[in-house]
């Protein structure tokens, strides 16, 4: 996540799961004017800072903030969200940056469907997680594909439900909720072809919708292709 999300209300975490996907984030993104906060991941940030830019693929980019952090840093990158409310609201962000399309190339489409174009020297996915359907391994093997020999593939998703989601259902959590064991049995991501640097859960401190400060769990996992 770009940061940390802005509070909102957490019924998002309990919604019905049978939603159309682009109907269910077209109208979380056009319900407030601002969903996360902006800022880049701080584990993005922390670990990709020390990889030499290319390009870089941001699957489920949101509103950009990785993704103008990346070309702000030198990549090229390709950022793409299902939401066309996301995608304007990341194109913005970038004009006022001065970040032009050569530098972000954004797509709003359903990655179920969507092809990389390119090899990528980079492949995150920061919180691509949703209470409505995704086809996630297959998303992120597809992409995991395409990554070039050296290539990083960085995954950061919530291990657990936050503290103050007290009403989400065990059925919920399976849905959406990852330990970083699972994510790379998932892809299929053998140590023959990859070099696991990163499987490991860290928290974080947050804050809630209604104020309270509670701690989340983030699994990360941060891969290079061999
Ligand atoms: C929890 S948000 C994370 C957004 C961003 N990566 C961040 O960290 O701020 C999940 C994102 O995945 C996107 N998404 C969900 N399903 C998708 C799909 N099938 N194809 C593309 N994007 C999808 C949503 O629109 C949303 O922006």
């Amino acid at each position: 996540m770009t940061g940390m999300p802005i509070p909102h209300d957490p019924r998002h975490h309990n919604e019905p799961t049978h939603e159309d996907p682009t109907r269910f984030w077209e109208r979380r993104y056009a319900e407030s004017h601002q969903v996360w906060s902006g800022r880049v991941n701080s584990v993005l940030a922390e670990l990709v800072a020390g990889f030499g830019p290319g390009r870089a693929l941001d699957l489920g980019c949101g509103e950009g903030g990785d993704s103008l952090w990346l070309a702000q840093h030198g990549w090229e990158v390709t950022a793409v969200d299902i939401s066309t409310v996301a995608i304007a609201r990341g194109q913005a962000a970038a004009a006022a940056a001065g970040i032009g399309p050569e530098r972000v190339h954004w797509v709003a489409a359903d990655l179920t469907d969507w092809t990389p174009s390119s090899d990528y020297e980079l492949v995150s996915a920061c919180f691509l997680q949703s209470p409505v359907e995704l086809d996630r391994s297959r998303i992120l093997r597809a992409a995991a594909s395409r990554i070039a020999p050296g290539g990083h593939l960085l995954i950061v998703s919530h291990a657990a439900p936050p503290p103050w989601a007290s009403g989400l259902s065990g059925h919920d959590h399976h849905r959406v909720f990852f330990t970083p064991q699972q994510e790379v049995e998932a892809l299929g991501a053998t140590e023959g072809d990859w070099e696991h640097l990163i499987v490991e859960t860290r928290q974080r401190t947050a804050t809630g919708p209604d104020g309270q400060v509670g701690e989340l769990d983030d699994a990360i996992v941060l891969l290079r292709r061999k």
